[in-house]
């Protein structure tokens, strides 16, 4: 039997149109966005973000929920800009934690889709099914182009983890509006309808990980890779023997050409292991997809906290030997009156952009 599945809530909620935030609970920082449709605009409604304390979640799970919604409290009422009363909340969970596979199935009865499901699952996802939360959606015709076929999405979230975010939002009273995981609204965020029949690899260079994915209509796999912002600081802060304040200034305003290389030096290890994970996640997609040229990856588009460092884009670019973006959530955003948001912090929104995006956005 198919379970309560994390995107069910979608349809029975998103019947009413309601204001709803866009959250995202990073390791290292909450992001929140809120937007409204205003004619064929996009307007802000507000947006902010709150570094959040160690320890407060592990392995995805929010293990101190009350300084959590402590923290997301304190990020509503003083945000960068604008003004919170929404009720209601749309959040993600890192990829890391969650199953998620594409299936090749026969066209058939929903019933036997259920069945499909809960038997691959039981096969493939190492925790008890009686422990996940289950859910499948059919993303249309096999990519393979096999007659008859679907391909179908398969996601499965540990209980422990979706649990620990309904009991935080339960501490704030907010209403959840979708939990799905953090690269489906970075998709959502940064890839353009023009875009939207390529196939892309996006990085999300968050503080603790970089997330990856590959688009290609639809999320097809992902990977994640324990490296992120603060392994670059740390580095820097050895190599340049400066402190960790210093190192972290040092990251994101001059980046990799700072100390007279240095810096790049000291990331460099890091750097390396994110495009070899890079190429291997497109290695693995192209050869899965029998080198069928439709499925080749145009682009990589990074996002996240630290894919504003100054010269990263360039390095990945080069490293990889693919053209690389900086994904620009921002671009379809009307701020008016605000400045623009500052082009450092840009990409840190993107999940939150993304969230904020999905369903109705009537404020
Ligand atoms: N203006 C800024 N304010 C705060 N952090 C910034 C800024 N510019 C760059 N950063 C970097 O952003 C990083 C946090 O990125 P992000 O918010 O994407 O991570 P996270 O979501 O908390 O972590 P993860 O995705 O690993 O769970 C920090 O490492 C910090 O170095
Ligand atoms: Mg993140």
């Amino acid at each position: 039997m198919i379970q309560e599945g994390i995107s069910i809530k979608v349809d029975l909620f998103y019947k009413e149109h309601k204001p709803t935030l866009g959250l995202d609970i990073g390791a290292t920082s909450i992001k929140v966005v809120q937007l409204k449709k205003s004619g064929r605009n996009t307007k802000l409604v507000g947006y902010g973000n709150i570094g959040l304390p160690g320890g407060c979640i592990s392995e995805g799970i929010i293990y101190d929920p009350e300084t959590v919604a402590k923290y997301i409290k304190k990020l509503l009422e003083e945000p960068k800009y604008g003004k919170f009363k929404a009720k209601r909340v749309n959040s993600a969970i890192p990829e890391s934690y969650i199953f998620t596979r594409v299936l090749e199935l026969p066209e058939m009865t929903y019933d036997d889709m259920e069945q499909a499901i809960i038997w691959d699952a039981e096969q493939y996802i190492p925790i008890a099914l009686s422990d996940l939360y289950i859910d499948f959606e059919v993303l249309g015709p096999a990519l393979s182009a096999k007659e008859g076929y679907n391909d179908v999405a398969l996601v499965a979230a540990p209980k422990a983890i979706v649990d620990s975010y309904m009991k935080m939002f339960d501490l704030l009273s907010l209403e959840v509006g979708i939990l799905e995981t953090n690269l489906s609204s970075i998709a959502r965020a940064v890839i353009s309808q023009k875009e939207i029949n390529e196939t892309i690899v996006l990085a999300d260079i968050g503080g603790e990980r970089t997330n990856m994915a590959i688009f290609d209509r639809a999320i097809r796999v992902t990977g994640s890779l324990p490296r992120g912002g603060v392994d670059f600081t740390r580095a820097i802060a050895e190599k340049c023997k400066i402190n960790i304040l210093e190192a972290e200034e040092t990251k994101n305003q001059d980046g990799l050409p700072a100390k007279g290389g240095k810096a790049k030096e000291a990331m460099e290890p890091i750097l390396l292991e994110i495009v070899r994970d890079i190429k291997k996640i497109i290695a693995y997609y192209e050869e899965k997809s029998g080198g069928n040229k439709k499925n080749l990856v145009s682009k990589l588009i990074i996002c996240g906290g630290n894919a504003s460092v100054p010269g990263l884009t360039e390095y990945l670019e080069k490293a990889i030997n693919l053209k690389t973006l900086m994904g620009n959530p921002w671009a379809n955003i009307s701020i008016y009156p605000l400045k623009p948001v500052p082009k450092l912090e840009a990409p840190m929104y993107t999940a939150a952009i993304g969230l904020a995006l999905k369903g109705n956005i009537y404020a």
